[in-house]
């Protein structure tokens, strides 16, 4: 199952496979082709959160065929209780002016919405010619903000993940399959 050659003490918390490499390449060359047909001729900017979505936006700009750019930005959203307070903290912020783009947020998962909700309100601020939302997982049921993406490539129940970008504690990303995590052997 696991073809990295972790220590058996990382191995242990690596419970099953929940999407294969497989599976997820099939998948973002279905979404790369429709990002294709669908911007062709428009000025795209690929807008990645980092760290997490790294490696989906690393596989999903080779899966689009018309011309496209790349950013990165780091972000860090504050709250109170449950409520976003809309504030969130740029620690490392693009360096395109987006309102010449056609901009399309690449993220790694949604969890709670409230990351997502934030960076999407400050970029629409921006005024992009236009804004769009592509998550490679989504945890609907985990919502305390509402928020929906406009792809989603998989749905997936209340797990904690690994693997393909995800951490946990910065180990892990470079798995190359998303798996469940355990927390005890
Ligand atoms: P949200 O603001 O709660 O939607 O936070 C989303 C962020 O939390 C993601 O971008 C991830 O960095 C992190 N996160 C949420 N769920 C998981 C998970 O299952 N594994 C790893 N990171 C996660
Ligand atoms: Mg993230």
């Amino acid at each position: 199952m696991n073809n990295i050659n972790y220590p058996e003490q990382f191995n242990k918390h690596i419970k099953r496979v929940i999407i294969s490499k497989e599976e997820i390449d099939a998948k973002i060359q279905e979404v790369g082709k429709q990002i294709s047909d669908s911007y062709d001729g428009r000025p795209i900017l690929l807008v990645s959160i980092l760290k997490g979505a790294f490696v989906f936006m690393a596989d999903l700009c080779r899966a689009i065929s018309v011309p496209c750019e790349i950013g990165f930005m780091c972000a860090k959203s504050y709250y109170s209780g449950t409520v976003s307070s809309g504030a969130v903290k740029i620690t490392m912020d693009l360096e395109q002016d987006i309102s010449k783009y056609h901009v399309i947020i690449v993220e790694d998962i949604i969890d709670t919405g409230r990351t997502l909700n934030d960076v999407v309100k400050l970029l629409k601020a921006r005024n992009p010619l236009s804004l769009r939302v592509i998550t490679l997982l989504d945890k609907p049921s985990r919502r305390l903000v509402e928020f929906k993406a406009d792809i989603s490539l998989f749905t997936i129940p209340d797990y904690f993940v690994i693997g393909y970008g995800l951490d946990c504690a910065e180990q892990y990303r470079n798995l190359p399959y998303i798996a469940e995590y355990q927390e005890q052997e």
